[in-house]
């Protein structure tokens, strides 16, 4: 497993440590359905607990929201990231690149909403909204493709949010949906990270 540079002085704290032994044990399940399951449901008995987390991770960024990378798990597959959100800040519409996912709150609360592809051709592709919900702290949302597509955004106007990703693969290219006209988006590939 690598922990890059960048994050390791963040990145030494007791949570990450059970959502990796948490992680590695999921990943014994062959069946994707329910190893985002066992790792939904385990999630919220760790983050059920009281945790601490570093200082600097509340600190946001004002052009758009933080994404620290903690763990890349090298030939085990899986990333760990963690999201500081400043005030209403949210991303466009998205997938995570085929991989599976599990988002979890960790301080304050995320409105998600959830889309459902109804077509799509090439660079265009119509969407509806699923559902729309608030995820409060402690709670986990479970990503598996194709039903996937969701946008989060920080549900105060005030305060910081962060969040603690799992992903099964390393995301290095998903897909954005940005809107074009009524229901229509243009579909948009890149990587997360010069999103
Ligand atoms: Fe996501």
């Amino acid at each position: 497993m690598h922990r890059p540079d960048v994050s390791r002085a963040l990145a030494s704290f007791p949570l990450l440590d059970d959502v990796v032994a948490l992680t590695t044990i999921s990943l014994a399940t062959r069946d994707l359905s329910r190893r985002v399951q066992l790792l939904t449901e385990g999630m919220s008995g760790l983050l059920g607990t009281r945790h601490e987390i570093p200082d600097g991770f509340f600190v946001p960024d004002p052009g758009r929201y933080r994404r620290h990378l903690l763990v890349d798990g090298g030939s085990a597959g899986y990333q760990v990231l963690l999201m500081t959100w400043g005030p209403g800040q949210g991303t466009d519409i998205h997938d995570h690149g085929g991989s599976w996912g599990v988002e979890s709150v960790l301080h304050g609360a995320l409105d998600i909403t959830e889309y459902e592809l109804q077509d799509e051709d090439g660079s265009c592709a119509e969407l509806s909204v699923a559902r729309r919900r608030r995820l409060e702290a402690g709670q986990s949302l479970g990503l598996l493709p194709p039903g996937d597509l969701h946008a989060c955004r920080n549900a105060s106007k005030r305060d910081v949010a962060l969040s603690l990703h799992v992903y099964g693969e390393a995301v290095d290219q998903v897909r954005t949906f940005q809107s074009a006209s009524h229901a229509r988006y243009r579909v948009v590939q890149h990587n997360p990270v010069v999103a």
